[in-house]
């Protein structure tokens, strides 16, 4: 058995429009967003070989072309950083290229995120296999794959992750009502709902990005009709799965994370997540957090210019 206890593929949505960056995303898809100097996607790619997934599919979309190009060689800066004697930077070009197996699918109408992931059927097969959100960025030094794939390999089914957030949050996330296991960061999941509202949320677990699935999604997917926004929803198919049994892929169960995540699925929190990332950085982070304490403790920052008359900078924070 691998150290993924029999998972090795990985599916990464990266189809949606990204209006909430435009007009950056206009013509890049927001996946190719640097978070400091890397784009998001490539974080979340790192994460899946880390975890010994060696096969990941993009489900893409329109404008997605960047992003085929950014794990793809590119020879003549190869040639030019080689023949400036820059390997420090070849490397860095070289790095998203020789990661994994890259594969495409298309996924035509963007349908949601169910759909999506039904998008994988054919190349995932009968196996089962990670599902990856690229808004989520979970810290390299507190993996979560691991230990799903360990509690599926345990008990069969899906696994899900989970992470507490405060009740007004909860709007924002797929919601499990849950009940405990015997393993403290596991809980077997009962029912689910997709972005309720705080006051009738069944927990104050958020569905964080990861999944593990049984291919018997695929099924459910398929009978899985549009559900909140309009769209196929992931939460909703999974909500079957959580009542049907174990002989037939049924089973859902929650691994409840603690670690450090960062969320760049909005303008603040992507804003929020480049500063921490940065401020961890051993290049940047010594210079950022000095430079951040001095103008935090600045008359700049303490009279709170034009940005709470004019800007929109109260969206949501995750
Ligand atoms: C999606 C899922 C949601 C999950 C979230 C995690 O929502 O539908 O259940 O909690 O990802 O980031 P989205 O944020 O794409 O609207």
């Amino acid at each position: 058995m691998t150290k993924s206890g029999g998972v090795h593929k990985a599916v990464v949505p990266a189809a949606g429009l990204g209006t909430r960056f435009l007009p950056a995303t206009k013509a890049t898809p927001k996946e190719m967003l640097p978070v400091v100097d890397k784009p998001a996607i490539q974080y979340v790619v790192e994460e899946a070989v880390a975890a010994g997934l060696d096969d990941v599919l993009f489900i893409t979309g329109r404008s997605k072309r960047p992003l085929e190009d950014h794990f793809d060689r590119n020879l003549e800066l190869e040639h030019a950083l080689d023949s400036k004697g820059d390997h420090h930077r070849l490397q860095l070009v070289n790095e998203s290229t020789d990661l994994a197996r890259i594969h495409y699918v298309r996924q035509g109408d963007p349908l949601g995120l169910g759909h999506a992931v039904l998008m994988a059927e054919h190349h995932v097969g009968h196996e089962p296999f990670a599902v990856l959100l690229g808004d989520d960025l979970i810290d390299p030094r507190d993996p979560i794959l691991p230990r799903m794939m360990q509690v599926r390999q345990a008990h069969g089914g899906s696994v899900i992750a989970l992470m507490e957030v405060p009740r007004e949050s909860i709007a924002l996330y797929g919601c499990p009502a849950t009940e405990p296991t015997d393993e403290l960061d596991a809980v077997l999941v009962t029912d689910l709902v997709e972005k309720p509202d705080p006051a009738d949320a069944p927990s104050t677990f958020a569905v964080i990005g990861r999944y593990v699935l049984d291919p018997a999604v695929f099924a459910v997917l398929r009978q899985t009709a549009p559900g909140r926004g309009g769209e196929i929803q992931l939460t909703d198919a999974l909500r079957v799965l959580a009542t049907m049994p174990a002989g037939e892929g049924g089973g859902v169960r929650g691994v409840v994370f603690s670690g450090r995540r960062y969320d760049t699925g909005d303008r603040l929190s992507y804003l929020q997540a480049s500063i921490m990332i940065a401020c961890e950085r051993e290049d940047l982070g010594p210079a950022l957090r000095d430079w951040l304490r001095g103008f935090v403790a600045s008359a700049e920052f303490a009279d709170e210019p034009a940005a709470r008359s004019g800007s929109d900078a109260g969206g949501p924070v995750r």
